[in-house]
């Protein structure tokens, strides 16, 4: 017999069979995302399903991929905003663009992009900068829920008042509602904006690379990942880089020492922001 285990364990010990029973199952890899923030979101999954227990929820998603989809969008946190963060978009805007205006053309990767607002934000970044058409954007996520949001470009209209300031304080040239239109409660954001983008689903865990980027957008991503895992989708991104190509990560994120090697910091970011530039293999 084995000793009686608290609670708190028996708990952990039920998330990770949920876990390996999802990679089994459906071949998602979420084992190695941080574990408290995984179980508080196994949590919310469990309450959402109304299953009694997390034996009955993992009985139930190896059966039912519907229900396996809701409990994917639960897991993976798709909070995303436009101009999130706009003092990151006015660097770009300010110091990345005239480096990137003396390329032909360009290829920018938003790796996970969640609903896409980000990936929206950029584009008209990149029409104002008269840069759009010369770029390619692929816009990838792990979630095809979210990804199908992304490529419809239509957002609730409570949200667009604090789109449109941090738009306005990430030094956008004219209104934001020039690039959308507004009917029933909802906005949607002008198909033109969408022609150069490229929706598909990709796994930063299990998926390789592809392209070579002169922009990896991979914010607010990076942290649901425990520290090997993050070294590993580091080197990926890093792949998928050309030399002077440049990294950009969330707000609070940073690159772990073990990972700077073919990074350096840009140094026309102001401080704050984590935006790296590619050097190549060191
Ligand atoms: C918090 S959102 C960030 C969205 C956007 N980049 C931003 O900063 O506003 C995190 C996104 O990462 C995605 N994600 C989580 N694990 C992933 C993986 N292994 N591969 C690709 N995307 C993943 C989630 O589905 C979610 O949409």
């Amino acid at each position: 017999m084995g000793a009686e285990r608290p609670d708190g364990c028996l708990d952990r010990i039920e998330v990770r069979l949920l876990l390996e029973a999802i990679h089994a199952r459906y071949g998602y890899d979420l084992r190695e995302y941080v574990p408290a923030s995984i179980s508080r979101r196994v949590s919310a999954a469990l309450l959402a399903s109304g299953a009694q227990h997390l034996g009955e929820l993992q009985h139930r998603v190896l059966r039912d991929p519907d229900l396996f989809a809701n409990v994917l969008a639960d897991l993976t946190v798709p909070a995303t905003a436009m101009f999130r963060d706009p003092d990151f978009y006015r660097a770009l805007r300010q110091r990345v663009v005239p480096l990137l205006s003396t390329y032909p053309r360009l290829k920018m990767w938003h790796a996970g992009c969640a609903t896409g607002e980000e990936v929206f934000s950029n584009a008209i970044l990149l029409l104002e900068e008269e840069l759009f058409e010369r770029t390619t954007i692929f816009a990838t996520d792990l979630s095809r829920r979210s990804l199908e949001v992304a490529k419809q470009g239509l957002y609730d209209d409570d949200r667009i008042a604090k789109f449109s300031a941090d738009y306005a304080a990430s030094g956008g040239r004219a209104s934001l509602s020039a690039y959308y239109t507004a009917a029933y409660g909802r906005v949607a954001f002008r198909e033109q904006l969408a022609k150069k983008i490229c929706f598909f689903q990709h796994d930063l865990v299990t998926d390789d690379v592809f392209g070579e980027m002169n922009v990896v957008f991979c914010r607010n991503v990076l942290m649901y990942f425990d520290a090997p895992l993050r070294e590993r989708v580091v080197a990926k991104l890093a792949r998928s880089l050309c030399p002077g190509g440049f990294l950009c990560l969330g707000k609070d994120e940073r690159l772990p020492d073990s990972s700077m090697a073919p990074f350096e910091p840009f140094d026309g970011a102001p401080d704050a922001l984590p935006i790296y530039r590619y050097q190549g293999d060191p």
